[in-house]
């Protein structure tokens, strides 16, 4: 995976000799004095804009202008709107990052003003997000019409000390660990096999020192775990179980996260339509998240024990499948009906999540799945859906969603809904009736957690975006990794 290069730098970016300047700037304020003399090189172009209302700061706004002299070639004003949030100096950085990727811009650098550690991190953050590109599966066009992608970006700061260099440190390893998830999230279903998502794991743990253990079905049927391999049972490919290890703490309980890595969800014999059905490759986003988050976690040293948990297999329709009213034993011993094998997510979460909370006794646990369609009937793209049993959890979770923008509900866990999985036959059914698909499926899950204290984040809407959104491009986010590194550090020493 190539990623851009990341810098902190001090001074008056007016001499720094770069093909791109981006500045960021709120709405409503004039050009900054320290950026008189870029202002000066550019003929005046940045404060005329602002004066004459051209560029008013309103967010993604931007504007262009050429520079004369030694520094700066390009100067472009990136608008961060009313208020200048971290959450929106990683939005102006992206779109930076972007832009010079679509120019043709190899090396760039990004003022803001701030320059304390969550400013410079965020910026960090942006700037990879915005450069990150998948473009290994497209021929490449002759050398001379190749467009050059960003290779570095250095981020400006007031100094450089060990705050900004702190800064520095974290935004790279957590844009490394979305980097990560999104390129796993965004290969095809023929290459992003549970297999490779297991390479992409140990690769993760080597580079690193965690431990790392991958069990397929032969193991998985020893530690009988019926549930999962119901799902599995319908694809000759080798399903895995992803354990990584890391730790950074004392003899405390870790924080185990786990991840619903189905590599293509079909449905199958409850077969999903046929339109749009390969978006079903992104149902291993929180599988993804959980690499990128421990890639993330581990190159920040963060002190505190962390799991990282994968549960990963296809869906497949065909002679070996499950089939609706089979009856399966999941590994903590409950009883499940299976009345729709579409509902094929929680059944691999169920033994994934007993098995956690049996081997590992967490001091919290989190998963991440793209578990429903009705969670984008009630939050859209814009929110995931926040559920669980410990209420101190899940306000950490909607704490961490706030800090690492990417944006949190929470959804209720009543009894009255627990209702709906009663099954004649077995101890649960695997779906609920039509209304609250999300809560039904997390009622579900809350039947195999024995006991630890869980949230789980539904992010069937948000960790893939068909629209533009300005900030990023089209295709996968990298929701769930900030979400988990923040809950992460919010509990590390
Ligand atoms: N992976 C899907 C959830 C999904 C659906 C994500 C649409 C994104 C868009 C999950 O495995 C699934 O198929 N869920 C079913 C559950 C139903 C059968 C109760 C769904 O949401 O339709
Ligand atoms: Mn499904
Ligand atoms: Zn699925």
């Amino acid at each position: 995976m190539m990623s851009v290069a990341l810098a902190v730098r001090a001074g008056d970016p007016a001499g720094f000799s770069i093909p791109l300047l981006a500045i960021a700037l709120p709405s409503g304020t004039p050009l900054p004095r320290e950026l008189a003399k870029v202002d000066r090189a550019t003929g005046g172009a940045l404060s005329r804009a602002l004066k004459e209302k051209d560029f008013k700061g309103a967010r993604d706004e931007t504007l262009l202008a050429y520079a004369k002299g030694k520094g700066p070639e390009r100067v472009m004003l990136i608008g961060l709107g009313a208020a200048v949030t971290a959450n929106g100096v990683c939005r102006a950085a992206s779109i930076a990052g972007r832009k010079a990727n679509a120019m043709g811009v190899q090396r760039a650098a990004f003022w803001c003003g701030a320059s304390d550690a969550t400013t410079v991190e965020n910026a960090a953050i942006g700037a990879s997000l915005g450069a990150w590109e998948y473009r290994d599966l497209k021929t490449l066009p002759p050398v001379s019409e190749r467009p050059k992608p960003l290779v570095s970006m250095t981020i400006v700061a007031a100094k450089v000390d060990a705050a900004s260099r702190a800064g520095l440190a974290a935004g790279k390893a957590i844009a490394e660990g979305q980097n990560v998830a999104r390129t796993l999230a965004m290969m095809p279903g023929n290459l992003c096999t549970p297999a490779h998502i297991a390479a992409t794991a140990q690769d993760v743990a080597k580079r690193h020192g965690l431990k790392c253990t991958v069990r397929g079905r032969k193991e998985m049927t020893a530690m009988g775990m019926g549930s999962f391999l119901a799902v599995a049972q319908g694809t000759p490919q080798d399903p895995k179980l992803i354990v990584m290890e890391y730790k950074g703490g004392g003899s405390e309980r870790p924080i185990c996260l786990v991840g619903k890595g189905l590599c293509f969800d079909s449905g199958g014999i409850s077969i999903k339509p046929a339109d749009r059905m390969e978006w079903m490759k992104f149902d291993m986003s929180g599988a993804a998240g959980v690499v990128g988050a421990m890639e993330a976690i581990a190159s920040m040293k963060l002190k505190i024990n962390v799991v990282g948990l994968i549960g990963s297999t296809t869906n497949m329709p065909s002679g070996t499948a499950m089939n609706p009213g089979d009856v399966v034993k999941a590994y903590n011993g409950k009883t499940i009906e299976i009345i729709n094998t579409d509902a094929e997510g929680r059944l691999v979460l169920a033994d994934v999540l007993s098995y956690a909370a049996r081997e590992f006794k967490p001091q919290a646990m989190v998963d991440a799945a793209t578990l429903t369609g009705a969670i984008v009937v009630a939050l859209g793209n814009t929110a995931m859906g926040v559920l669980g049993t410990d209420q101190q959890v899940v306000d950490e979770i909607l704490a961490a969603n706030k800090r690492g923008g990417e944006p949190g509900w929470q959804m209720p866990t009543w009894p009255e809904y627990k209702e709906q999985i009663k099954s004649d036959v077995a101890d649960m059914k695997n779906i609920g009736s039509r209304g609250g698909g999300s809560i039904t499926a997390a009622m579900f899950l809350a039947e195999f957690i024995e006991g630890a204290p869980w949230a789980h984040l539904d992010i069937a809407g948000t960790a893939y975006t068909e629209a533009d959104l300005g900030s990023i491009g089209r295709g996968p986010t990298g929701v769930p990794v900030r979400t988990f590194v923040e809950f992460v550090r919010g509990r590390a020493r």
